[in-house]
């Protein structure tokens, strides 16, 4: 068979495409094959200096343009989008592994996000009050910060990077976008969509590198305004203290120890449908996927057993293949990772009930395949039940009641997604109520986040901001309160008061 040289892609920096100034290549590898599907540039701190300056240049321009008419370019790219869906989705599916339905998804919730938000061009509310004074009015707006650092992880290769890319260009900044080390080639089709639809030079740059490079030259650069990263919390909270040295705005989404409770009156078809779903979709690389299953005692074995009857059908395979209902791994060093953790459950007491293997025979052998893992016996304190693995690993924990369940949901340092299966409305509720995540499901699993809801969570999976929703607008835009006195005179505010 004739050897295809991989195709050698570029940087997008000030509109022009480019290599880096190093020379420096890497390779972006498809985890079902191990085959190399492009080369892309190991950028350096100077190609950031030099995408930074440019998107500084631009937004001079850029945030004085009407954001009528930056929304127009936006539902452009989104109509593209549309256009391109299904070789966005396979190409997806080849540079990071999920099955094809779910890179549609991904791609979907790019477009989704970019439909939402251009809507915002012709919003972007602020309001107007009452002066506490005569003949004086008051109102406030939303202003850009400025530069944007976007830095984004592979799960989710263009349903991320839109999250925060499309919010942080309708509100008048311009953007650096360092794409997951495993994701360029999705980042930079994507990134050349939004060029193709119109964004004017510098408003968009893309500098593709490894994080300790390129990453971290972005959040280091002074000229950067505002870091908008998802990853893991070891990242994120370095990065966060780096900004805060720096006074810099910085909006983080974490890791998750997604968990969902499963009470005695649940409708348990429903409930193995959407915990396989949860628990192993995008082979568990997901930050809200379930990774515990708090169940009561009295359902405990029944469900277990559908579980992991369900788990051992899941066919593993390359995502381009229909029949294929599990993916790869992402590389190498993650499927390791995954087997670690999957070494201390069992040396911590915990019980494998299915999996608890790489999956190597015939084809998989080629790619980072791991078998979908049930763990029983597991003891909320231990570190499968605590700690985030990112894979198809998900534990069982058994509880006497919603209180004790709700206690040990809470219990982690995470609080992304939650879910409870229960009939009884009274139980749905007090759930709600007491669950501290930010994202609480109802009969449905953990995952499938919609972009017009805010997305993120509590404790150690963020700092307090939310993607998606209208709530997305406070991590791009400065609040501006204007006051304009017509009174012709001095009138003083608390002091002038008769
Ligand atoms: C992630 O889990 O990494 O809610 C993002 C969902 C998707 C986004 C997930 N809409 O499952």
């Amino acid at each position: 068979m004739a050897t295809v040289t991989p195709e050698l892609h570029k940087n997008l920096i000030n509109g022009k495409w480019v290599e880096a100034k190093n020379g420096q290549t890497m390779q972006s590898v498809n985890p079902a094959t191990g085959d190399v599907l492009g080369i892309v540039p190991k950028s350096g701190r100077e190609d950031v200096a030099t995408a930074v300056e440019a998107a500084k240049q631009a937004h001079a321009k850029w945030r004085k343009f009407p954001a009528p008419r930056r929304a127009e370019i936006l539902y452009r790219a989104a109509e593209m989008l549309v256009q391109h869906k299904e070789d966005l989705a396979r190409l997806m599916t080849q540079e990071m592994g999920k099955v094809l339905a779910e890179t549609r998804g991904d791609v979907q919730e790019a477009i989704d996000m970019t439909y939402f938000i251009a809507g915002e061009g012709r919003r972007l509310h602020g309001y107007t009050t009452p002066s506490e004074m005569p003949n004086k009015a008051a109102y406030c707006i939303r202003v850009p910060l400025g530069v944007v650092g976007v830095i984004t992880p592979w799960n989710f290769p263009m349903a991320i990077p839109s999250w925060k890319i499309i919010p942080a260009l309708v509100c008048g900044n311009t953007v650096v976008f360092k794409p997951a080390t495993h994701t360029p080639l999705v980042a930079l089709r994507f990134a050349h969509i939004l060029h193709e639809a119109g964004l004017p030079p510098g408003v968009l740059n893309v500098v593709t590198g490894d994080g300790k490079d390129v990453g971290d030259a972005l959040v280091e650069h002074p000229d950067v305004a505002i870091i908008s990263f998802t990853g893991s919390t070891e990242t994120g909270l370095a990065i966060a203290e780096k900004c805060a040295r720096a006074g810099k705005r910085v909006a983080l989404e974490m890791g998750g120890k997604n968990a969902a409770i499963v009470m005695d009156d649940a409708d348990l078809d429903l409930a193995t449908n959407a915990l396989i779903w949860s628990a192993f979709g995008t082979s568990g690389q997901r930050c809200t996927a379930c990774s515990r299953i708090i169940t009561q005692r009295d359902v405990k074995s029944d469900l277990t057993e559908r579980l992991v009857e369900r788990a051992k059908a899941l066919r593993l395979g390359n995502g381009l293949d229909p029949n294929t209902d599990v993916g790869p791994v992402v590389s190498d060093a993650q499927l390791h990772r995954i087997h670690d953790y999957v070494q201390i459950g069992q040396r911590e007491g915990a019980r494998v009930l299915t999996g608890g293997a790489r999956a190597s025979d015939g084809a998989l052998s080629r790619g980072w395949f791991y078998s979908p893992t049930i763990f029983d016996q597991v003891n909320p304190a231990m570190r499968i039940a605590r700690e985030e693995i990112f894979g198809p690993v998900t534990d069982v924990i058994a509880t006497k009641d919603l209180n004790e369940a709700v206690a040990i949901l809470n219990s982690v340092e995470y609080g992304l997604s939650a879910s409870i299966f229960t009939r009884d409305i009274n139980r749905a509720m007090h759930a709600i109520d007491d669950i501290f995540t930010g994202i609480v499901y109802v009969n449905h699993g953990t995952i499938g986040a919609e972009v017009h809801l805010p997305f993120g969570g509590t404790k150690n999976t963020g700092n307090g901001h939310r993607e998606g929703g209208l709530q997305v607008l406070d991590i791009f835009s400065e609040w501006k309160a204007v006051y304009i006195d017509y009174s012709g005179r001095l009138q003083r505010a608390q002091i002038d008061k008769d």
